[in-house]
């Protein structure tokens, strides 16, 4: 019998809801198709978004929004994105399959998406091949209220009041598609760049540097040392990419080797966050910089038949227990990672809606957010699991992953994933608070690992009610069926 104990008398560090963030794109046919109709499309929209997908993701409450990559973001200049669509510049999207980008979706359809979404902009700048002054004047454009040329050209262009900046990347990848940079060369010019990311209303900016790839200990190393004190968050990159990048999974049709080298390339980000962390707390022992996760998920070869530059990819139940992985650890290191995008929103790599058409699925990832969002703003509950640890070719990777978190209100929510592929695991939680007065569960599970939503059949993988729960006194019993993600919500007295 697998334990877990969860402590409710120490609170942790509130998560924060940013860490339910997403990220999009100008790739494939995230913006354009997946976001972006256009007002004229005679798939049901407001303002030329896509209803159906504003809906979806108002439901799972999405915090922030990354845009516009990516690799998208430094070689994208932001003045060919304004102003009347017939004078918008056409040009070519090289990274993403070298098609036509006509820069329909621009700065002002960005920031007005954020705000019918209610969710926080998080715009990555361009220092790859932008200079200064067209960084800088991007944020005057935004957010400066008063006379200037920029915040002139914006009410030209139909903005009166300025918006709402909180957050801005300077640069991404730039150890890589963002100008192949060493990190101390990046040091430099993140610390110039960064100086003319203005402060002009009472709002503050809060400034993200291009972090490490995975496991770039020297990177984080760098940064913190030579530009840790100009910085409000250090950005991590890392996706599960089973089978290496030269021979990438498929999406959907996969063997039993194959799910549970996922689920140890998954549970490879703890180490990650643990490791960077420990860097940061060196040159920064109280916490003040943030670890922002702003790119993870899945990667696999793209669906038969489509663009390779355009990195659409089914979505199935394993990728359901990556999200529960990756967000438990969120959770759990929540005094440092202060947010994550998953990449990407729609119809790109590990994307929470698909659509074709006026048609719209959500995947098993959409479910797990849904399910998890619970723990957007609520206290991080000290949590430890002992459970089996399942042996694979020699590897081995723990059968459960789980984090706690309690609400003002003094509701508990309990999301824990069994990752074995066959088998049930039966688990006591010990709770050190008072009597359990309820405890309901939702479930998110299918018969088979490669269980999957289509467009003709949406509702394959669904979560339901779970009532498998036994209470008394201060514990509860739980079997927890195989590859399934569950959430406990438990009511004290
Ligand atoms: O998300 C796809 C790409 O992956 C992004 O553009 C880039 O930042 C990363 O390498």
């Amino acid at each position: 019998m697998a334990q877990l104990v969860i402590s409710t008398h120490k609170k942790g560090p509130t998560i924060a809801r940013e860490i339910y963030g997403h990220f999009s794109e100008h790739l494939g046919r995230c913006i354009y198709e997946g976001l972006w109709v256009g007002e004229d499309s005679a798939i049901p929209n407001i303002q030329g978004y896509r209803k159906d997908v504003l809906e979806a993701l108002k439901k799972i409450k999405i915090p922030v929004l990354r845009w516009p990559g990516g690799c998208f973001a430094d070689e994208y200049h932001w003045k060919d994105g304004i102003g009347p669509y017939a004078n918008r510049k056409r040009m070519i999207n090289t990274h993403w399959g070298g098609v036509v980008e006509n820069n329909h979706f621009g700065t002002h359809e960005f920031l007005e998406l954020c705000e019918l979404l209610e969710c926080e902009p998080y715009i990555c700048g361009n220092l790859g091949s932008g200079t200064v002054q067209e960084m800088s004047e991007w944020v005057e454009y935004i957010t400066f209220e008063g006379e200037s040329p920029m915040a002139n050209w914006r009410r030209s262009n139909g903005r009166e009041k300025p918006w709402r900046l909180p957050y801005f990347g300077v640069g991404n990848e730039n150890w890589g598609c963002g100008g192949n940079m060493r990190a101390e060369y990046y040091a430099d010019l993140y610390r110039r760049y960064q100086t003319y990311v203005r402060q002009y209303g009472p709002n503050p900016i809060y400034k993200i540097a291009c972090g490490p790839a995975g496991d770039d200990y020297h990177w984080t190393e760098v940064l913190m040392r030579e530009a840790g004190r100009f910085m409000q968050g250090l950005s991590l990159h890392y996706y599960t990419v089973p089978g290496g990048w030269a021979k990438k999974n498929s999406a959907t049709q996969f063997s039993e080797d194959d799910w549970y080298e996922t689920m140890q390339k998954a549970l490879y980000m703890e180490q990650l966050v643990q490791r960077h962390s420990t860097i940061m707390d060196r040159y920064d022992p109280e916490g003040k910089v943030g670890l922002i996760v702003d790119e993870w998920g899945t990667w696999y070869e793209v669906e038969p038949g489509t663009n390779p530059g355009f990195l659409y990819q089914q979505n199935t139940l394993r990728d359901a227990l990556v999200a529960a992985i990756h967000l438990n650890i969120f959770n759990n290191h929540a005094g440092r990672v202060k947010m994550a995008n998953i990449a990407q929103l729609v119809n790109v790599l590990q994307a929470p809606l698909l659509t074709e058409g006026a048609k719209l699925v959500k995947t098993p990832t959409y479910h797990v957010f849904d399910m998890y969002q619970v723990h957007q703003g609520a206290t991080l509950l000290d949590s430890y699991v002992e459970g089996p640890v399942l042996e694979w070719n020699g590897e081995k990777v723990p059968a459960l992953t789980v984090s706690a978190s309690q609400q003002n209100d003094g509701t508990i929510h309990i999301t824990v994933a069994n990752l074995h592929a066959k088998e049930a695991v039966p688990l006591t939680i010990a709770l050190e608070s008072s009597p359990l007065r309820l405890c309901t569960g939702t479930i998110l599970t299918a018969p088979s690992l490669q269980a999957h939503n289509t467009f003709q059949q949406p509702n394959a993988v669904v979560p339901t009610e779970y009532k498998d729960i036994r209470f008394s006194g201060n514990s509860l019993t739980v079997s927890l069926p195989a590859h399934s993600v569950v959430l406990l919500k438990v009511e004290v007295e």
